[in-house]
């Protein structure tokens, strides 16, 4: 006997929570692509596809406006509940950058002084990352240039991340008037060691991808830049020896007419990301392979030690950045979004430091005297 008799709805549902009124194809804007499964010998698999969620504001370093973190959201979403979807892709648009955070234009001009509107923004910054640590398919961030800001805390909150070796990974907040903890300060320790992760967080300088890759924070680092038929190095990074002088200098930058000589190769040749497709076409195609239940339960797994600091500090961070839009906020992204007219792109800090020894009180005054000045 078998259970034909049982009652049984076969219709398929719908388990997608919002329609593409988030994505567009015009920047500034998110876009949302379902790319073909494309075996290793180039053939498309039928009816199965790869997530592509990209930020394309490349004018702006992909830095993501309010309207995209939306469609980042929308994007997470679909993939994680389109059952023809094998895995995720987050990338930018070109050869610069991945992403350098929010829109520091929306930050100064809108969010500054508006506290309670940055507090609903933050939501949704809050939602993009836990929209990325919740899909239901794995995601590989693919690094096609520079990731910075809460570019590099939306990088960090994907499962594996694979760069151009022209891509340049760090933070700005400190120096722009914002705090890294979107994310980078509940992450970043688990990739660096403490004391990697403390100075990298704070410091805002940047460090290279073959650093990067050096000190675990990503998978693989791939050349992009095509010299006749061939891929080289980022020849701005020392990439061929390990120590020097009895200190590591793999992957730290050259210096001196070597760095000049390096930066113009960099702007002459073509690049190309050929191979950066082909390492995150890799491992798409690994996880194709693999049981998707158990697959996905092992990436929440893992998932879940990110997770717990982040989960743990996301609305307390949510309420200081709210806050912070009235005071070293507006402050750090008005100087950034008025350098052309002031020709600087941060604050006098040590006038500041000096406000504060003195128990000045915030005001538009004193505001005013550590902001760089029209210079006509
Ligand atoms: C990423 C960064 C270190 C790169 O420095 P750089 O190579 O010297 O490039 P620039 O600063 O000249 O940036 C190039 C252009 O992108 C714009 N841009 C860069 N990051 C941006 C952002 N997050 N939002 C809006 N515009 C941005 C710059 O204003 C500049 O525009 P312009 O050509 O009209 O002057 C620097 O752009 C930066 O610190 N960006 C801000 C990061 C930030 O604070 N993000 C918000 C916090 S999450």
């Amino acid at each position: 006997m078998t259970l034909e008799w049982l009652p049984r709805d076969n219709s398929h549902k719908d388990h997608i929570l919002m329609g593409s009124e988030h994505w567009g194809t015009e920047a500034p804007c998110t876009v949302y692509e379902k790319k073909p499964l494309v075996s290793p010998d180039g053939k498309e698999i039928d009816g199965l596809y790869v997530a592509w969620i990209r930020l394309n504001n490349p004018k702006q370093y992909n830095s993501y406006t309010t309207e995209m973190v939306k469609g980042v959201i929308a994007g997470f979403s679909a993939a994680s509940q389109d059952r023809s979807v094998v895995a995720t892709v987050f990338t930018g648009t070109g050869t610069d950058a991945f992403c350098t955070g929010g829109n520091t234009k929306e930050y100064a001009e809108y969010y500054s002084a508006r506290p309670h509107e940055y507090g609903e923004y933050m939501d949704l910054f809050n939602g993009m990352v836990d929209a990325i640590l919740n899909c239901k398919k794995p995601v590989i961030c693919r690094v096609n240039g520079m990731r910075v800001a809460g570019g590099q805390e939306i990088g960090m909150a994907c499962d594996l991340a694979i760069s151009s070796d022209l891509a340049i990974f760090g933070q700005a907040g400190a120096r722009h008037g914002s705090s890294p903890d979107g994310g980078s300060t509940d992450f970043l320790p688990w990739f660096l060691s403490m004391e990697d992760a403390m100075w990298n967080c704070v410091s805002c300088e940047m460090w290279s991808a073959y650093k990067m890759k050096a000190k675990n924070l990503i998978s693989k680092v791939v050349p992009v830049l095509k010299q006749g038929d061939k891929f080289i190095r980022n020849p701005q990074i020392i990439t061929d020896t390990y120590v020097m002088d009895g200190e590591i200098v793999y992957g730290e930058y050259k210096s001196g007419s070597a760095l000049k000589e390096a930066r113009a190769l960099v702007k002459e040749l073509p690049k190309d990301f050929e191979l950066l497709d082909k390492a995150v076409n890799g491992v798409v195609w690994t996880f194709a392979n693999l049981f998707p239940g158990c697959l996905i339960k092992a990436v929440d797994g893992i998932r879940a030690k990110k997770k717990f600091f982040w989960d743990q500090s996301k609305l307390a961070n949510r309420h200081w950045l709210m806050a912070n839009m009235g005071y070293e906020a507006l402050l750090g992204f008005n100087a950034f979004n008025t350098k052309k007219i002031t020709g600087k792109d941060v604050i006098d800090f040590i006038k500041w430091r000096q406000l504060i020894a003195a128990a000045e009180p915030a005001s538009m005054e004193n505001f005013a005297e550590v902001l760089g000045k029209p210079q006509s």
